[in-house]
């Protein structure tokens, strides 16, 4: 498995401090302790900065999840989205919801989801995102939190998976593209 890293782009000291800031940052826009955030984690690559998160953040917050896709298969995505797990909240009506994404690539997952969950009522969403590739956008979309912007490469670790693997690595690291050609 080593051996199909072609190097570290987010080491596990970068990633710590990068969640400790956005934390801060995320307290400080919602100061009013006494209402609840809803932090919604976006099945599967984002549980993973979802636990290191919700960990730093001192307002109070509940969970949920959501399972959602745009890659049908292999690296590139597929243009649609399919929700495979929905949220289904009585009280969404009263919540301020914060989509936790693990990465954004043609933004077409995150802008398609934070239509959908205004649509079905939600008080107010907003979106977080570890890691950022603007140059692959295909529609124009732009997270209220990111973690870091990085190159147009595959990455995998920190949650991200190539065919489901990877995910538990420590650290954000480069897959060698003849790992997903051959
Ligand atoms: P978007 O809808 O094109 O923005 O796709 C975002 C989703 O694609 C993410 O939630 C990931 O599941 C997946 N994705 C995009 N780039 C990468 C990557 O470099 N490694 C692993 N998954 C990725
Ligand atoms: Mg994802």
């Amino acid at each position: 498995m080593k051996n199909d890293i072609a190097y570290t782009l987010v080491s596990e000291e970068e990633i710590d401090a990068t969640v400790t800031r956005i934390a801060a940052e995320i307290d400080r826009d919602y100061p009013d302790r006494s209402k609840g955030l809803l932090l919604l984690c976006i099945l599967k690559g984002s549980v993973v900065f979802m636990g290191d998160l919700m960990k730093k953040i001192k307002v109070p917050v509940e969970i949920d999840c959501m399972k959602v896709s745009s890659y049908g298969c292999g690296t590139e995505s597929t243009g649609q989205i399919h929700i495979s797990l929905d949220l289904i909240r009585p009280d969404i009506n009263k919540c301020d919801l914060l989509i936790i994404e693990d990465i954004i690539d043609s933004g077409v997952t995150l802008s398609h989801l934070t239509k959908y969950l205004k649509l079905k009522g939600a008080k107010s969403v907003k979106t977080c995102t570890f890691l950022d590739k603007p140059t692959r956008r295909k529609v124009d979309f732009t997270p209220d939190y990111c973690g870091a912007e990085i190159p147009d490469e595959f990455v995998i670790g920190y949650g991200l998976d190539y065919a489901e693997k990877y995910r538990a690595l420590p650290f954000v690291g480069v897959l060698k593209p003849e790992v997903y050609t051959k």
